[in-house]
């Protein structure tokens, strides 16, 4: 056991932080400057587990094509998550063959998956621009497509109804290089209905599952370019106005598909925009969680160390400042991740971007994201 932060010496600091408050402060800043080990056994510490003590769900998004052909991986997601996220079947190109009908197979296995094995289930997403069927272009119209889209929500969350943690209501709404004053993307929903079309959604999805937690879920909130920041302010614009009209957003998807080169995420800017979703009454979903490791060196035990730094150093920043119910990865293992497909590295070595390597076994990170559990509780 070479792990230098196992669970007992963290109790133990943390019992000693009472007493020794200066010192479990050191403890702590020497505890971010030691390489992060991964020998925990996966039993004994999963990452739910470790999530639940501090009042946080933690899942992972995965497909019915692995879940279902790989009884490795199957187990191993069951051993780490207690939420699925369906990563393709929810998206229209999968669920709507033709304008008029549903395909819910694929879906209705990865719920059935989840709650055989006690874990919850959560949607994404119902409207967003990519993922589209074939017919979409040439089938919809500004006439028909607010009662396509009415439709599509009303079906498919009336179809979990009940039996769903949150919906991804809107996903990547938001575009801001296109320089519209709303900040919003305009194809194909606002070109369609117009930008109404996100009130109409968060409505139409409450009404079809009053239970389900509704969130906006985004992409590049949580680095420091200046076009991120312009995506965070026309957030925040777009949210107090929704909101002051009685729109149901409920919380906000932070995406986090984090560059492995970012060095730390406590920047003024970040961390106000997360004071200011807070303020507003928003919970945060940690929702698509992973590292891009396609610019980190090539050296395994040196990039795995970065990856998980980037874990540490991302929730350490987020998980004190929001209320945050769910953590999810955007997949669990290195074996299945969609890095290696969309961002693939220049030697061609395999993408290492989550808690599990391509073996199934515990990588660096899962030890950085139980740490950041640890330091901070949920909400
Ligand atoms: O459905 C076909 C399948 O029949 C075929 O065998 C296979 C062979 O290539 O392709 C399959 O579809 C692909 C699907 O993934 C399943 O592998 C699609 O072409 C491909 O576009 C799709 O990519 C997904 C992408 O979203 C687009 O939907 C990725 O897996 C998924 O990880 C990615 O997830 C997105 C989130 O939804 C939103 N945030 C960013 C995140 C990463 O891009």
């Amino acid at each position: 056991m070479n792990s230098v932060f196992s669970r007992r010496s963290f109790i133990s600091g943390a019992a000693s932080m009472a007493a020794f408050g200066p010192f479990f402060q050191q403890e702590i800043s020497s505890r971010r400057n030691a390489p992060i080990g991964g020998s925990r056994g996966p039993q004994e510490n999963s990452l739910k587990e470790m999530a639940s003590r501090h009042g946080i769900l933690y899942g992972a998004a995965a497909t019915k094509t692995h879940l279902s052909s790989d009884k490795d991986f199957a187990a191993s997601f069951v051993e780490q998550c207690a939420l699925l996220v369906p990563e393709v079947e929810l998206k229209w190109d999968v669920l709507r063959p033709e304008p008029d009908s549903f395909n819910f197979q694929p879906a209705d296995w990865l719920h059935n998956f989840a709650e055989k094995n006690q874990m919850k289930f959560r949607g994404h997403p119902l409207v967003w621009f990519q993922s589209l069927p074939k017919w979409f272009d040439s089938f919809a119209t500004p006439q028909n497509t607010r009662k396509l889209m009415l439709n599509h929500i009303s079906t498919v969350v009336g179809h979990y109804a009940g039996k769903t943690h949150s919906w991804d209501v809107v996903n990547e709404a938001l575009d801001p290089n296109e320089k519209r004053p709303d900040g919003l993307r305009s194809k194909p929903w606002v070109d369609l209905i117009g930008p109404d079309y996100i009130d109409d959604a968060f409505h139409a999805a409450a009404q079809a599952d009053p239970k389900a937690l509704l969130v906006w879920n985004e992409n590049h909130l949580e680095t420091r370019e200046d076009w991120a920041q312009a995506k965070r302010d026309r957030l925040i614009q777009n949210l107090k106005l929704r909101l002051g009209r009685g729109v149901p957003i409920q919380a906000i998807g932070l995406q986090s598909h984090l560059p492995g080169t970012s060095p730390t995420f406590n920047n003024p800017q970040f961390v106000s925009f997360l004071k200011t979703i807070t303020d507003l009454g928003l919970k945060v979903i940690v929702s698509e969680m992973d590292i891009i490791d396609s610019d980190l060196p090539a050296d395994v035990g040196n990039r795995d160390q970065i990856v998980a730094n980037v874990y540490l150093n991302y929730l350490s920043t987020v998980l004190p400042l929001c209320r945050v119910p769910a953590v999810l990865t955007w997949g669990i293992s290195n074996r299945y991740s969609w890095i290696s497909a969309y961002k693939p590295r220049k030697d061609n070595s395999q993408a290492r971007p989550l808690p599990l390597d391509a073996n199934l076994q515990p990588s660096p990170a899962l030890a950085a994201i139980t740490r950041a559990f640890e330091e901070a509780d949920g909400h």
